[in-house]
């Protein structure tokens, strides 16, 4: 493997796109998956997965519930990192910046391009407050199938949102530790590249 080749852009998301190609046919599964930091606005840090389902000109996307813990961190400090570890490949990709909402017509998209029953779950779902039983939880989503036969309406508070990128890091891993990491800073609408010590 010529390692140079693998770093060979000047701009890191046209790498990332090459690697999550390569990612999709080799991991078994979620090759989008990616650990996203938030913190609160007196910075104590939680992370946890989600699935990014688009990277663009806005940056890296994904949904969730915006009145769950995330969503509130993200309201009150609306800063995030983001990791991404693909281990049949050996790489990681770290990702740090601000973080905008995406408009209701891109949550409105992808809500209804999942299943039915993915999007009961999400509507009744009160994610990251206290459940008392599945039971409860399987009865919300039959009352919410009965009261909309037709579309399941999405609510207000499930959302999209980007990470902008401002720093990238792309990561392969090395033999004995030499692992070869490239920092890109975002800088007058290009990016600097820079090689970090393993
Ligand atoms: C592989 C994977 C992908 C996930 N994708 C999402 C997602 O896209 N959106 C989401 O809200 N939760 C997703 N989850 C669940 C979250 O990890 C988490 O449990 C949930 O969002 C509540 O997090 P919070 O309490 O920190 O807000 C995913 C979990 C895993 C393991």
């Amino acid at each position: 493997m010529d390692r140079n080749a693998l770093f060979d852009a000047t701009d890191p998301i046209v790498i990332f796109h090459r690697w999550m190609k390569e990612a999709a046919a080799s991991e078994p599964n979620d090759p989008n998956a990616v650990a996203l930091a938030t913190a609160t606005a007196d910075s104590r840090p939680s992370v946890r997965m989600v699935l990014v389902k688009q990277v663009d000109e806005r940056g890296f996307c994904f949904y969730t519930n915006a009145e769950s813990r995330k969503g509130a961190e993200l309201a009150a400090n609306p800063h995030a990192a983001l990791c991404f570890h693909w281990k049949s490949l050996r790489r990681q990709v770290r990702v740090e910046g601000p973080v905008v909402e995406l408009p209701p017509t891109d949550a409105d998209a992808y809500f209804h391009s999942r299943s039915r029953t993915s999007q009961l779950g999400s509507a009744v779902s009160q994610q990251s407050r206290p459940l008392e039983s599945r039971e409860v939880l399987e009865e919300m989503i039959d009352a919410c199938d009965r009261s909309h036969p037709e579309e399941v309406p999405r609510p207000s508070w499930w959302k999209g949102y980007a990470v902008q990128p401002e720093q990238v890091e792309l990561w392969v891993d090395g033999e004995h530790r030499l692992h070869d990491r490239f920092l890109f800073i975002r800088e007058n609408g290009g990016w600097k590249k820079q090689r970090l010590f393993p």
